[in-house]
Formats: C-alpha cells, structure tokens, sequence
C-alpha cells in the first residue's frame, strides 16, 4: 500500500481535484486501495476492464462478486472469466462474507468501484439494506464519505431505477451508466468497454488519466 495524504491545498481533508468533501477519503487515506463489486449486471467484461486498468496503476483490489455477476461473467466472458478477475485482484472476498475487512470503514480504502451494477444492487445501496459483502462496502463508502462509482445498467429504466439512481446521488455515490463514448468510433464493444472502465478508474482521480480524450478535429 502506498502512502496516503493527510490534506491538501484544497484544505484538510479536502481534494485537490474536486474540492469537495465526498473526495476526503482519496485524500485521507491510502490511495492503493480500491474494492471492485461486480454484481449480476449484463456487461461483466466491465469488471474485467476495470480491474485491468486498476491493476496497471499499481492499485490493489479487494474484488467481492455477487453469484449472479459469476454467472453473467461466465455467459459473457467465458467459463475462465472469474478466474482471470481473481488474478487481477489482490484479495478476492465471498458475496457472504460481511466480516470481511472491506466491511468496515475502519479498514483504508480510496474507494469502490461496482462494474457493472445490477438494479438489484442499485436498489440495496439506495436503500441502505446492507445485505451482502457488496452491498455493505458500497454503504461503507457512503458513510466514510468515500467516492463509490456505479455503472448501473438497465434499459429501458423504471421510475423506481431513476429514483434509486437519484437516492444514491444524493448520498454521494456517481451513478455512470456504460453508455459507450461513440464519438470516439470505438470498433469492438472490448474497446468500449475499455473507455468506459477507464472513466469510472479516473473518477477515483488516484492516477494519471486512464480514458482516451476528446480531441476535437482541427476548425475547417
Ligand atoms: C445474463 C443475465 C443478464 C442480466 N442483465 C441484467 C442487467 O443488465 N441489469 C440488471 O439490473 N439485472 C440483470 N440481470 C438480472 C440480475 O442478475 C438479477 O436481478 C440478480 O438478482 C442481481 O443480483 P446481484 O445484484 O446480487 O448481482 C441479468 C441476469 C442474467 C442472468
């Protein structure tokens, strides 16, 4: 683990990029450290992506997957998908197991990704059920003030979605639905799926960019 901050010029406790209190777990603690949920969502390779660009960065992985995220893994990645995932984390947790470290705030963590997250999910961390390992982290999150990224997706949405998209917004959390970036003419759903990743790893604003920026064609 590295070494974590204890303010900076932003103020104590304050992120330098945001400025905001939900970014002074980045700051106040290791920023080495980030749990990865993958629940039971379509689009698994997500949490492939993701967990590649972590493991570039030199950040450690706490992976806790849900069994429907096992078995969307293995319909849309392959049957060795789980496997590969675990060997990008650092330490991979059982669904069940709520004592595990990562469910409590005192254990440092920057921050939790979940890539991708199902409405079920959605709907637990909105409501504060606490009723798995992912669904706890996530609230540990929201209580420590922590940056928690959801890539929720569904579509077409119900308004009970949108509201649970709302309640986690207010708490805190960024709700990033894997709408790919079509104006960078991705050509594989890999590549976008990268992007996408790529985004949610930089909103944890722990390293150089990872995502492929815009750059505007030259004014003709
Ligand atoms: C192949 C497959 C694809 C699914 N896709 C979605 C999806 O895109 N979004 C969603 O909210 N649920 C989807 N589901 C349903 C969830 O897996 C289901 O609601 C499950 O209970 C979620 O549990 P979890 O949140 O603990 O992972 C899918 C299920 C399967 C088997």
């Amino acid at each position: 683990m590295g070494a974590g901050h204890a303010g900076s010029a932003a103020g104590p406790g304050l992120c330098r990029r945001f400025g905001c209190p939900f970014d002074a777990g980045i700051e106040g603690v290791s920023v080495r450290r980030v749990v990865l949920g993958v629940s039971g969502a379509s689009g698994a390779m997500l949490s492939l992506a993701a967990a590649r660009h972590l493991a570039s960065a030199g950040v450690e992985i706490d992976l806790v997957a849900s069994a429907a995220a096992k078995r969307t893994l293995a319909e849309e990645c392959g049957p060795d998908a789980v496997e590969t995932l675990m060997a990008l984390a650092a330490r991979t947790h059982a669904v069940t197991d709520i004592g595990a470290a990562i469910a409590s705030g005192s254990v440092p963590v920057s921050g939790m990704i979940v890539a991708p997250c199902s409405m079920r999910s959605l709907a637990a961390i909105a409501h504060g059920l606490d009723d798995n390992l992912l669904t706890r982290a996530a609230s540990v999150q929201l209580k420590e003030r922590r940056r928690l990224i959801l890539l929720a997706r569904e579509t077409p949405l119900t308004l009970a979605h949108l509201r649970n998209m709302a309640a986690v917004t207010e708490m805190g959390a960024i709700v990033m639905p894997p709408v790919p970036a079509y104006y960078l003419g991705h050509a594989t759903l890999a590549e976008a799926a990268s992007q996408t990743a790529a985004r949610a790893v930089d909103l944890l604003a722990l390293s150089a960019p990872h995502a492929q920026a815009w750059r505007p064609k030259a004014a003709g």
